[in-house]
């Protein structure tokens, strides 16, 4: 076990293995060590990949574990969750831009073997039901990395009345366009609609591992592990997933009640 790590487990969710890190650094070890472990045992594992800010740690310790030679990515493949629509890769914003820059860059991957939805696509329909299926031709995700939204969103799926299996093409509420004008010139500039995995490609893959830092994610923590499964919080289908990790630090752990210390 990595220093500053804990583990847990419950009686409700024994697929779960939830692990409780000391601070952002220490989450982004152990996630890090996980998705190592997963290339090492299976060198030509199928990843998918989460952008936002919880990974970005993970994302800089995998590409010193590469650089020492602790992991080769070379046959490698991976999926990301989700782009914005309208958005060329070469977009500061896009998506894609994100992951070059933060991970594919300073790994030995082959580019051509990372994908990210087009979120340029003439038929963005079309775009959403090829990426499934290319993911299926791939073999199926092996190891997904999620974050995790304020209310229980993974990728763009937002809470709704009804899970959503496919990967598909989400109209961007007022909220999240909002919040992310942050990183835009002006909320004109925000793309109004996305592309994104749905529940379903993403509960396909073979294990989960989920991360998540600081006091805002504690909510959503606490209802994906301990409230009932449903679509309002998008994330508590993993309840019923057969193999997870859970990889927070102790604020966002802070309102869990039913894990014990292992
Ligand atoms: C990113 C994604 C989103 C983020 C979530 C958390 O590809 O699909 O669901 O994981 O919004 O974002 P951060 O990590 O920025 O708090």
């Amino acid at each position: 076990m990595a220093s500053g790590v804990k583990a847990y487990s419950n009686g409700k969710n024994k697929n779960i293995r939830l692990y409780v890190c000391k601070d952002y650094e220490a989450l982004s070890k152990k996630a890090a060590l996980i998705v190592a472990a997963q290339v090492n045992t299976k060198p030509e594992s199928v990843l998918g990949l989460a952008t936002g800010s919880s990974p970005v740690g993970m994302y800089k310790e995998l590409i010193k574990l590469c650089k020492e030679g602790s992991v080769d990515f070379s046959k490698v493949c991976s999926y990301n969750l989700d782009e914005y629509f309208p958005i060329e890769p070469t977009n500061d914003q896009s998506y894609r831009y994100f992951m070059n820059e933060n991970l594919f860059y300073g790994i030995n991957i082959p580019l051509d073997c990372t994908h990210v939805p087009k979120g340029n696509a003439a038929d963005i329909k079309k775009e959403a039901a090829d990426y499934d299926r290319a993911v299926a031709n791939a073999g199926g995700i092996d190891l997904q990395v999620l974050g995790i939204g304020g209310n229980g969103h993974i990728g763009f799926n937002e809470p709704t009345d009804t899970f959503i299996l496919p990967t598909h093409v989400v109209d961007l509420k007022e909220d999240t366009i909002k919040a992310n004008a942050r990183f835009f010139a002006s909320i004109d500039d925000v793309p109004k609609r996305a592309i994104s995995m749905g529940i379903g490609t993403i509960f396909a893959a073979h294990s989960i591992v989920l991360i998540a830092s600081g006091k805002a994610k504690a909510k959503a923590i606490k209802d994906t592990l301990e409230a009932n499964v449903n679509p309002q919080v998008p994330a508590s289908i993993l309840q019923l997933h057969q193999n997870v990790y859970v990889v927070i630090d102790e604020e966002a752990a802070s309102l869990l009640n039913e894990y014990k210390p292992e």
